[in-house]
């Protein structure tokens, strides 16, 4: 498949796996596993077509309102996922990263993460970041503590002051931001990367997401011109 213009930084929202679990009359849990093997298959594509970062909501700091079970499945599946793909990462020459609050997420959980950026971090193809535990208002006000701290003189605050204290500073804002499960929301997902992302909202859940679904996503924005606050004549 070939693009006029490719986005260097896609991010997802991977929503929808619940409705998806209802439609098939299985259990929520079967939802998140389908939605995890999507994620494995839209990895690899985007590593294939020369993507540089994908950037993919995981878990969000809200999501611990749901039932304890359901945290409890999404945190093995994640240590599971984590374990499994460290080969696949490996030898498609994929670099993993995190972001989110990550020293609050069981110790089992942060020893895999630890594992994974260690083992990947010479690989050069694209990057995998998973947003774990993560809330962009909270990023915000995480980023403004540390300002505060290292005793950041108040006239020298700029943009890019901020942008050197969110959870990762090299992280290029996204090109592209999926959607996926229909809702026309945000919901607090990198809230200062996205000021001049191009959305693109389908209402597939995430575990009927294909890389046919990501071919048109991309083809619909290298069609989109993007003029970043600027005119064009
Ligand atoms: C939203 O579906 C999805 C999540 C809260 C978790 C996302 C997790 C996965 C896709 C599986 C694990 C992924 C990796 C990369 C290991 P929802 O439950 O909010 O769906 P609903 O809106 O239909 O209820």
């Amino acid at each position: 498949m070939l693009f006029d213009k490719l986005p260097q930084h896609i991010a997802v929202i991977m929503d929808g796996n619940g409705r998806w679990a209802k439609e098939q009359g299985v259990s929520r849990v079967k939802g998140h596993q389908a939605g995890a093997e999507s994620a494995e298959e839209i990895v690899r594509e985007c590593g294939r077509l020369g993507i540089k970062r994908l950037t993919l909501y995981a878990f969000s700091r809200e999501n611990w309102k749901r039932p304890r079970y359901e945290i409890n499945y999404l945190m093995k599946l994640l240590r599971q996922y984590l374990i499994r793909e460290r080969p696949k990462l490996m030898k498609n020459n994929i670099k993993f990263a995190v972001i989110g609050r990550i020293e609050e997420l069981p110790a089992k959980v942060q020893d895999e993460i630890t594992r994974s950026i260690k083992a990947t971090e010479h690989n050069t193809g694209l990057t995998l970041c998973l947003a774990l535990n993560y809330g962009a208002r909270t990023e915000i006000a995480d980023a403004l503590r540390k300002i505060c701290q290292n005793g950041i003189d108040v006239s020298a605050i700029n943009e890019e002051t901020l942008r050197k204290y969110l959870y990762d500073p090299e992280m290029p804002d996204p090109d592209l931001l999926i959607r996926t499960g229909g809702e026309m929301r945000v919901s607090n997902f990198l809230l200062w990367q996205i000021s001049y992302t191009e959305f693109w909202v389908t209402p597939k859940f995430w575990p009927d997401f294909s890389k046919e679904d990501l071919y048109e996503a991309i083809t619909e924005y290298s069609r989109r011109e993007r003029r970043f606050g600027g005119r064009t004549q």
